[in-house]
């Protein structure tokens, strides 16, 4: 949610910082800004509402402004509507400090009512110009920057991540966190600050992750890390193992797209090397088999689809497990007085691994004594160092804002995980284990097979687009997948669209069916596919246009009710959630391109939701 970038090098810096804003704009996309610093022309800002590309016209691709030394901010609106004025850089009264910001200041307006009292004149609506204020408030007492930082630092509460120049340093720029991700970057022609990797990719995979508390000053040359105290530090360093073309289109239309169609390759790549010699192999899971065996209860947190794939793995985990599993919201888990105690398991999905509802949640049941499990895509992220353990999914970067292939790769290492922890605990026959264990290994192939299918779906998605509510029903797995569906089908398409498990329709909704509703019905969940056709029969006999999934298996019964169908290949009934899943992701894309929605960067969203 929103993103930052900072280069201090031997190039000019305009360029460099609207390429890493263009890369990174699905964290933010209403408005956007950069600063740059020269020895002649001083602090030139430059900010405007609207996409990247505004700003590129404005400045003429960055060739307006003179300078090797700046900072550039991609927003999402929190405080303050997205406007010009709102728009990172923020600048001080007497425009020598400008700074970027991710988070939020929770006390800005006491320190706003407090400067605004020392005559200090504010021109936007956001917490961010506050700090940038309070900056050259104690700067103009100390006139060192550094001890400046330190001030404001030790003055704000909440969550921040800032890149800050001063037109008095030349040479430097200053970043800070606190619960918003901040990357180091160590290039060739200079060096970098980023929220995200993203960003300068194209220009180094030599890392460093901030920590919480950390300050760090970056030069052309050299980059010095000190934690709060101002002491230094010596940091360690990593390589990122994936190249620029991982987060570019690469002929697709939208990255959507090009996500969904590498999901087969995403999924071989979290399965393959977790399996040896017909066995889960977890090298990275520290779990103690007595902890294990003493697990009473498994609490799975999560946000969005992420939390969706913990809807599949309770049915999945109990099964196999026979151990109670809890879904919970991140939002709502935290402030739920939770059951959790030294013999509960926490897992908490996330891709991003920066989300702060569920890095909160986290934090919270590790305080209650809880063991932490991760399930994260983004090397490095802030949640994937606080956990206990942590496991990726190595789905590489996801840039469409809509998930596709990390919600595909968490399923499949839940999956993984379900697996290892009932061969622990003895809770699954061998035959079961071996079944899923070959199945897993296959499902690349057999998405591949569905993949070859886009057409059937574009061709649904033509005759349903204009419906302005659709529903989706199913039963257990289907229903955990349904919820996925509508998420995806309504984030991007903007259409009115529930999941509601089939057997509850009856209950109220049922009453919402009228001639020409569009019901997506899924039917891939062997055990309950008779019950589930009744509840497709209901909503049919009410006059409802159904689209149907289903497997070969029982392609023939619901082609003989639905008015369309897509058939899916036959998997072990745990994973069908899996093969089940792409024809919804595919026809939300499909319905949204047909609407001519903005596929990538939907309405009012962001990636990686750092804000609570
Ligand atoms: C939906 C989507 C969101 C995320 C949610 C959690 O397509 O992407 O619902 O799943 O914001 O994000 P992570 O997984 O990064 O914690």
């Amino acid at each position: 949610m929103c993103g930052i970038i900072g280069f201090a090098g031997r190039e000019q810096a305009a360029p460099i910082l609207l390429d890493g804003l263009e890369r990174m704009e699905y964290r933010g996309y209403d408005s956007a800004g950069i600063a740059v610093r020269s020895a002649t022309k001083g602090l030139q800002v430059k900010k405007t509402k609207g996409r990247l590309q505004v700003l590129r016209d404005l400045t003429h691709d960055g060739a307006e402004l003179e300078g090797t030394l700046g900072i550039g901010h991609t927003r999402w609106a929190t405080h303050g509507e997205p406007n010009d004025i709102n728009a990172h850089p923020h600048v001080s009264e007497n425009g020598r400090i400008a700074l970027v910001h991710n988070g939020i200041i929770e006390n800005y307006l006491e320190i706003k009512e407090q400067l605004q009292r020392h005559g200090v004149t504010f021109t936007s609506d956001t917490d961010s110009e506050v700090v940038a204020q309070l900056l050259e408030f104690h700067y103009n007492e100390c006139h060192n920057m550094l001890e400046a930082v330190g001030r404001v630092l030790r003055r704000i509460q909440g969550s921040y991540a800032f890149g800050i120049i001063c037109s008095d340093y030349p040479n430097a720029l200053i970043a800070a966190r606190k619960d918003s991700p901040l990357i180091l970057g160590f290039g060739e022609n200079g060096n970098f600050i980023a929220s995200d990797v993203t960003a300068i990719i194209k220009h180094t995979r030599d890392v460093v992750y901030m920590d919480d508390g950390e300050i760090a000053v970056v030069t052309a040359e050299n980059i010095d890390v000190f934690d709060s105290e101002m002491n230094p530090l010596e940091k360690k360093h990593s390589q990122v193992d994936w190249d620029v073309s991982a987060a570019e289109k690469g002929g697709y239309a939208h990255f959507m797209f090009k996500e969904i169609m590498e999901q087969p390759e995403a999924i071989r790549k979290t399965v393959s090397p977790r399996v040896r010699e017909g066995r889960v192999v977890l090298d990275d899971l520290r779990l103690p088999a007595e902890y294990v065996r003493d697990i009473s209860r498994i609490f799975i947190i999560a946000c969005g689809s992420s939390y969706h794939v913990g809807m599949v793995s309770k049915y999945n985990w109990e099964r196999l497990l026979r151990r109670p599993v809890e879904v919970c919201l991140a939002s709502e888990f935290r402030y739920s007085d939770p059951l959790v105690d030294e013999k509960s398991l926490v897992v908490v999905i996330s891709q991003s691994g920066e989300t702060l509802d569920t890095m909160a949640a986290m934090r919270e049941a590790k305080r209650l004594g809880a063991r932490t499990l991760a399930i994260v895509n983004v090397v490095g992220s802030s949640i994937a160092r606080e956990a206990d353990d942590v496991l990726y999914t190595w789905a590489g970067p996801e840039i469409a804002v809509a998930t596709t292939k990390a919600y595909s790769t968490q399923l499949v290492l839940m999956d993984l995980v379900g697996l290892y922890l009932a061969d622990l605990l003895g809770t699954v026959e061998k035959s079961e284990y071996d079944a899923i264990l070959w199945e897993l290994q296959t499902l690349p192939e057999k998405l591949e097979q569905v993949l070859t299918h886009v057409e059937d779906i574009q061709y649904f998605a033509s005759r349903y687009f204009n419906h302005n509510s659709i529903f989706f029903i199913g039963r257990n797995l289907d229903y955990a997948m349904g919820l996925e569906g509508s998420l995806k089908l309504k984030e991007i398409s903007y259409i009115h669209s529930e999941a509601y498990a089939s057997g509850e329709l009856k209950h109220g909704t049922i009453s919402l069916i009228e001639p020409g509703t569009l019901v997506v019905a899924l039917g891939t969940y062997a055990a309950l596919f008779d019950k589930s056709m009744s509840n497709v029969v209901e909503v049919k006999a009410r006059g409802a246009e159904v689209l149907a999934v289903t497997t070969e298996r029982f392609r023939e019964k619901m082609e003989k009710t639905a008015d369309s169908t897509v058939v899916v290949p036959d998997t072990h009934p745990i994973l069908q959630p899996s093969l089940g899943v792409v024809p919804l992701q595919l026809f939300a894309y499909y319905v949204a391109l047909q609407r001519g929605c903005d596929i990538d960067k939907p309405r009012n969203l962001a990636k990686s939701v750092t804000v609570e």
